[in-house]
């Protein structure tokens, strides 16, 4: 781990913790603050849950939304991205034959969200076989537009994609769909604090995302934008006492989806606090940290394709924080692989099966981490594949 910068995060020194792109990694400093508004709210649960809260969620809302510059109304808190998929899935009424749109680098959670609505109104799931590796964004725009048809409801497009570790050209995506009429719900559980986020240039009619990956907040933050024409049709998944409020002076959006029943608020209120932290880290700040991870993940990467042997599978421009290499088939099945990597060498790195049998490995770099753990990395997965 980067000596420098170890007091900061809980994680264990004796692990090479290459995996921040699963659930994030939260520094001390943010879960001490976390524990600090836990111990206000226990002073007196009422006064803070039933009085206090709806002030402290505008604020945190709003900081949010100066980070990722869009209109803070147009914003719900929810504990996950899969949550704000699933709730704008489950929110619209298909019909049978409308065809929604998702591509083979579709997040597995997301896919069955897509499934299930799709089996419950029979409506046709369309998948866009985007290829990997690939040379250039426009063969994913090409792949996901060939598919495109007078039914195409809505279209789910990733981010940044799981597997593939890709960033997908999301505004050119939009803005083609757009033009065709499609709805776009963006998947884009990784992009906050991974790419600069301008909510309100991209114009997606959705946008899910967390806030405990990259933006490194507590677990349990994400959010769920909803364009304001869409915003009337799109209920949480637990309705509650919003639904009948007789408030007027907030948007029915509003009062539904903070207060979903009681849960601990305090990962969203965590969020502006998390931003300020993160930012200063390095003079620099956000941009700063983004190019710094995207140099160390471009370096690693190069490594493990030269002592791999394998070609860089796709341009620089759609790397950011984390790079996924292609393995190829291997001798043993990726879970075993995976496993012998963390007992054997005590590194935690997720190896990802593809649809064609072969495997990625996909690393993430932080600022804890370090060039020589990928090295390390490359020398362990020569020596067993
Ligand atoms: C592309 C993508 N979508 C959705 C998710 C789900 O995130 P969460 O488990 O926080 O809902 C992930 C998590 O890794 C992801 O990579």
């Amino acid at each position: 781990m980067n000596d420098i910068l170890k007091p900061i995060w809980l994680l264990d020194k004796d692990i090479h913790f290459l995996n921040h792109g699963s659930f994030g990694a939260t520094p001390i400093a943010i879960l001490n603050y976390q524990q600090s508004l836990r111990e206000r709210i226990e002073q007196e649960p009422v006064h803070f849950l039933a009085r206090e809260l709806e002030g402290l969620l505008d604020e945190a809302r709003s900081q949010l939304a100066d980070f990722i510059k869009i209109d803070a109304d147009d914003l719900a808190f929810l504990p996950n991205a899969t949550a704000g998929v699933n709730t704008v899935l489950r929110s619209l009424n298909f019909e049978p034959d409308d065809e929604i749109l998702i591509t083979n680098h579709t997040y597995n959670a997301c896919r069955n969200a897509v499934e299930f609505v799709a089996h419950r109104s029979k409506a046709k799931i369309v998948v866009a076989s985007v290829p990997f590796p690939l040379d250039s964004p426009q063969q994913i725009v090409e792949a996901i537009l060939e598919k495109v048809s007078p039914k195409t409801k809505l279209a789910l497009l990733d981010h940044v994609t799981s597997p593939t570790a890709l960033i997908f050209p999301i505004e050119a995506l939009i803005r083609e769909l757009t033009y065709r009429g499609v709805d776009t719900l963006v998947d884009g559980a990784h992009a906050p604090g991974f790419v600069p986020l301008d909510l309100h240039s991209l114009g997606a009619t959705y946008y899910a995302a967390n806030c405990h990956k990259w933006l490194c907040a507590t677990k349990g933050a994400a959010f769920l934008y909803v364009r304001k024409d869409k915003q009337a049709d799109i209920r949480p998944l637990t309705i509650s006492h919003g639904a009948n409020s007789p408030r007027s002076e907030r948007s029915r959006f509003r009062l539904e989806f903070d207060w979903m029943g009681t849960v601990d608020p305090t990962p969203y209120l965590c969020v502006p606090e998390t931003i300020r932290f993160m930012d200063s880290l390095l003079e620099g700040g956000w941009s700063a940290l983004q190019a710094c991870n995207r140099a160390l993940a471009l370096a690693a990467r190069q490594i493990l394709c030269e002592t791999l042997g394998v070609a860089i599978p796709c341009p620089d421009e759609m790397i950011g924080s984390m790079a996924s290499i292609p393995l190829g088939k291997v001798p043993l099945s990726w879970d075993v692989l995976q496993a012998k990597l963390l007992d054997e060498f005590k590194i935690e790195v997720p190896i990802v099966p593809w649809i064609d049998g072969s495997c990625f490995v996909r690393i993430s770099a932080q600022l804890y981490n370090r060039l020589e753990q990928y090295q390390y990395l490359a020398e362990a997965l020569k020596q067993i594949v």
